[in-house]
């Protein structure tokens, strides 16, 4: 049986739903500057400078689902659903529009005051992600992203700002989403671009941003334990763990390497430290990072208290990858593992791999984990009575749960919550599409920004409440 006290809920984040993003005083954002289409992947990367709205591109992020105007609409619903947990982000231009501001934006703060009041009222706890890819343009612009160690004390006096406002509302903090999509997307993760001369310096510079966000992360769990002693800090890993494609130990090597690029940054926010393999990274391939003294003992000193990731597919590796089919998932390539189906956009699904990573991060870090993002982005379709029959989407979702009740129940890993990802559809973070939906709720609006952005209860709506009113104990 899961503990009584389990942390149900679903997960959005700013930049995907709410919209509004120069309304209430907000600034611009790294996020709403990514274009639906080719140029998308480039921006992201950061090899495309694109630091405003251009002509002829179209910009999801922009008006998104409109949760800021609806939010009362969504929240209502979530409640109906019996949610114990609502994961959302604070957009940080909205309380400093331009990152670094005299003053925070009043308006922006009191817009998430009256979310959190309302969560109050139906007692469900806000888990906050304090970015969520999400850096202030004006920061970018001035101060090269998080290239500039300067982003560590604008981003804790955002984070303090937010922390002692909020207070007596929000326990759950996660300091950075998916901090390892610094490595893969350096513009999404750090509102990095790679101007002509920094070209040859590409991995030194984003593994000097890598260095300022662990810092600034380790600061801010400290400041939280400082303005709450009960306050609960927690880091956020792109999860699924990659398996080598054959028993072909160079494939096994292969898969501990990847493995590894993930699991540096939540070695240094669980455990403190550099890990060994980093250290020796760095020497051999040349990169120096600079540390200030103190850096070391912070890091040591002011670890996070459970660990978070997501989990939407496992990874497959081999030390010959050419040989083999590739497959697409989150963020990551892979190669195609003949032995699991895939989505409809090709990534491929895996429960056991669920429970495999929830072990294997619980025997790396004996911390409390907490499952933030996990669900199955498809296309629906509104049959004739407007109804929308999701029992794919169940059918994932029911083979995920029973696989980290499993892990939990046989294996004994410390789990306190589940949000599944994009708990009302949301526009997509790796395509900007409508149509990649992943929610319990219908919202209609197409790719092209078209629809009533009318709510509908999907089928999954009432399978999910009947979950959650059972602790997970009816799954059918
Ligand atoms: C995670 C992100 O990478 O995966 C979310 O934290 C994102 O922001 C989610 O939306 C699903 O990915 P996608 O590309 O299908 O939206």
């Amino acid at each position: 049986m899961l503990d009584k006290n389990f942390l149900w809920g679903g997960a959005t984040a700013a930049n995907q739903a709410e919209g509004a993003v120069l309304r209430g005083g907000r600034g611009l954002s790294n996020v709403d500057l990514l274009p639906m289409g080719n140029e998308r992947s480039s921006v992201a990367l950061g090899d495309h400078k694109m630091l405003a709205w251009e002509e002829g591109y179209y910009y999801p992020a922009k008006d998104a689902i409109d949760m800021y105007d609806n939010y009362l609409k969504d929240i209502h619903l979530f409640a109906e659903m019996g949610f114990k947990v609502y994961r959302m982000s604070i957009s940080w231009t909205r309380i400093f529009p331009n990152g670094n501001d005299d003053q925070p934006n009043e308006e922006g703060l009191k817009f998430y005051e009256k979310i959190f009041k309302e969560l109050k009222k139906y007692n469900i706890e806000p888990l906050v992600t304090i970015a969520h890819f999400d850096v202030p343009v004006s920061l970018i612009k001035n101060f090269g992203g998080w290239k500039n160690r300067k982003l560590i004390d604008f981003y804790v006096r955002y984070a303090k700002t937010i922390m002692e406002r909020y207070d007596s509302y929000v326990n759950y903090w996660l300091t950075f989403n998916e901090i390892n999509i610094l490595l893969h997307q350096p513009f999404v993760g750090g509102g990095i671009i790679f101007e002509e001369e920094d070209r040859d310096n590409k991995l030194e510079i984003t593994y000097q941003a890598a260095h300022h966000q662990l810092v600034a992360s380790s600061k801010v769990t400290k400041l939280s334990h400082e303005i709450n002693n009960n306050n609960m800090v927690g880091c956020m890993l792109a999860g699924g763990s990659h398996y080598p494609y054959s028993c072909n130990p160079k494939d096994y090597q292969e898969a501990i390497k990847r493995d590894r690029e993930g699991y540096f940054f939540i070695d240094v926010q669980a455990r403190g430290k550099y890990p060994k393999y980093a250290l020796k990274k760095f020497e051999r391939e040349g990169l120096k990072i600079k540390m200030e003294s103190d850096d070391i003992d912070i890091l040591a000193n002011y670890t996070v208290d459970f660990v978070s990731f997501s989990y939407y597919c496992s990874r497959t590796v081999s030390a010959d990858p050419d040989k083999y089919k590739s497959a697409t998932g989150n963020l990551f390539p892979s190669i195609k593992n003949e032995n699991l189906p895939s989505t409809e956009w090709g990534w491929q699904i895996d429960p056991l791999g669920l429970r495999n990573s929830l072990n294997q991060l619980y025997d790396r870090y004996q911390k409390p984990l907490f499952i933030v993002e996990n669900g199955l982005g498809a296309n629906d379709e509104l049959n004739d009575d407007g109804e929308i029959n999701d029992d794919y989407r169940i059918d994932y979702l029911k083979k995920h749960i029973q696989a980290f009740k499993d892990a939990v129940e046989i294996d004994g890993v410390e789990l306190i919550g589940y949000t599944t990802w994009g708990c009302i559809d949301l526009i997509s973070a790796s395509t900007g599409q409508m149509s990649k939906r992943y929610g319990f709720i219908y919202v209609d609006k197409d790719d092209h920004g078209n629809g009533t952005l009318l709510r509908t209860k999907k089928k999954s709506f009432y399978w999910y409440k009947k979950v959650i009113s059972s602790n997970g104990e009816i799954l059918d």
